[in-house]
């Protein structure tokens, strides 16, 4: 069977350096918002994979102009905030829960018609949390079951959109976002507010386009934009959510030395470092810098890792991060207790399901909970060769990789979904071998 790929464990640590590819998050955003200005914006390390790649294509079937100079940079140019054009057909967003999220919040206030279509992982999942505080806003957007999935369409609004002061049932910076995109064309004052701050790329990135935004507490507060001031170039951090897999592969097996490239460390994402602090790890920043968004280089040498608890505060600036931390989990001394989770539910697959049901062939040592997990580690003698699935999940595919890298080697059914968020992922954990 095609895609299928066998990870043989590592005979020694990681070493040397790792350039780590841009952030999937900051490359999203920075098409979208370069394609609402007129003037041109060089992107630089724009990460090319398939997500992204989504974003791009839905920005040109609006009439953006997204020319690619090489592999990691374009050149946007678009035609004003109010410059974007009905597309000709249906927008395929792909496996990309960000390029449809913000988007409706961008188109929710145009005078044209757009439907999405994606692929069957994003067709099941939830939609209303962004169609609702949108229809409050006056936007009319219509779904299957109800107006929560995809397919989707967003029809022209009968009247301008209007602010409002939204509470977030959840932490989500993809619902936040929507929302504020839609503030900037909306009436008065939107406010939304959420349990717990989620990455903020949006307002930082929007900051640096001249856009005035309110921070307060958990709420952020955007009026009516008339322009944007586009920045001449962008350059994306790498991703901290890709580094991850290097930060615990490298804490987890011995004799590791290991120095990530150019990683992002904003606040609202660094909780894995954070959490891999408490379990013992041994990460030192290095070279730390700000930019837009700040960055450092990472240095990681194995460690002898222990359990650790962690819950729902913590849990937006780690939320990606939860298959590669069980990872870690199954090698520390110790139990880690993981709550607050439930919105794992709802990523590219049930993550907390998928976790159980696949890391368990490897060695049955984590108890799947409604809101999280724990996770009996101590395993390193224990661990199988077994065929994992990765149900298509990229993160899933690639904490597999590094459970068998680490353990006893693996075979992952469905791997090629690294191309969703890092499509050199093998390439670099072959470097090792
Ligand atoms: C993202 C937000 C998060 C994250 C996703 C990317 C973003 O999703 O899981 O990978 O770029 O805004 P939620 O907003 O649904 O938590």
């Amino acid at each position: 069977m095609d895609n299928v790929k066998t990870i043989q464990p590592l005979q020694k640590g990681l070493s040397g350096e790792i350039l780590i590819p841009g952030d999937k998050s900051v490359s999203h955003r920075s098409v979208m918002f370069a394609g609402l200005c007129d003037s041109e914006v060089k992107i630089t390390n724009f990460l090319h994979a398939a997500d992204c790649m989504s974003t791009v294509n839905c920005m040109r079937s609006l009439g953006v102009n997204v020319q690619e100079i090489d592999e990691n940079t374009l050149i946007v140019k678009g035609n004003g905030l109010h410059g974007l054009k009905e597309p000709q057909g249906i927008i395929d967003a792909g496996n990309s829960g960000t390029t449809l999220r913000l988007m409706m919040g961008i188109l929710a206030g145009q005078k044209f018609l757009t439907t999405f279509t994606g692929d069957a992982s994003l067709s099941r999942r939830p939609m209303g949390r962004v169609i609702n505080p949108l229809s409050q806003m006056g936007a009319n957007i219509v779904g299957r079951q109800n107006n929560k999935l995809l397919p989707i369409t967003v029809i022209p609004p009968q009247e301008n959109l209007h602010g409002i002061s939204y509470q977030m049932p959840m932490s989500s910076a993809q619902v936040k976002s929507a929302i504020l995109l839609a503030g900037m064309n909306a009436d008065g004052e939107t406010t939304v507010t959420e349990p717990y701050t989620s990455r903020d790329h949006t307002e930082r990135m929007l900051t640096g386009f001249g856009v005035k935004l309110k921070k307060s507490g958990t709420s952020i507060t955007i009026s009516k934009v008339d322009k944007m001031t586009a920045p001449k170039e962008i350059h994306v951090p790498g991703d901290i959510s890709s580094a991850a897999f290097w930060l615990v592969a490298a804490s987890i097996i011995e004799g590791s030395d290991v120095i990530l490239k150019d990683v992002g460390i904003n606040e609202t994402r660094t909780g894995i470092i954070d959490v891999l602090n408490d379990m013992g790890a041994d990460i030192e920043l290095l070279n730390v810098r700000d930019e837009v968004e700040p960055l450092a280089d990472i240095r990681v040498r194995s460690a002898q890792l222990h359990g650790t608890t962690f819950g729902a505060d913590i849990m937006p600036r780690l939320i990606d991060e939860i298959p590669i931390i069980a990872v870690a989990a199954m090698f520390a001394e110790g139990t880690t207790v993981i709550t607050g989770a439930g919105e794992l539910r709802v990523k590219e697959t049930d993550r907390l399901q998928v976790i159980t049901d696949e890391f368990n062939k490897v060695c049955p040592c984590i108890e799947g909970k409604e809101d999280g997990m724990v996770i009996t580690g101590g395993q390193a003698n224990n661990l199988k060769f077994a065929r994992c699935n990765s149900h298509d999940d990229h993160r899933i595919a690639m904490a597999l990789a590094v459970l068998g890298a680490a353990g006893a080697g693996i075979e992952i059914e469905n791997s090629d979904c690294v191309n969703i968020s890092y499509p050199t992922f093998y390439k670099i954990l072959a470097q090792f071998e």
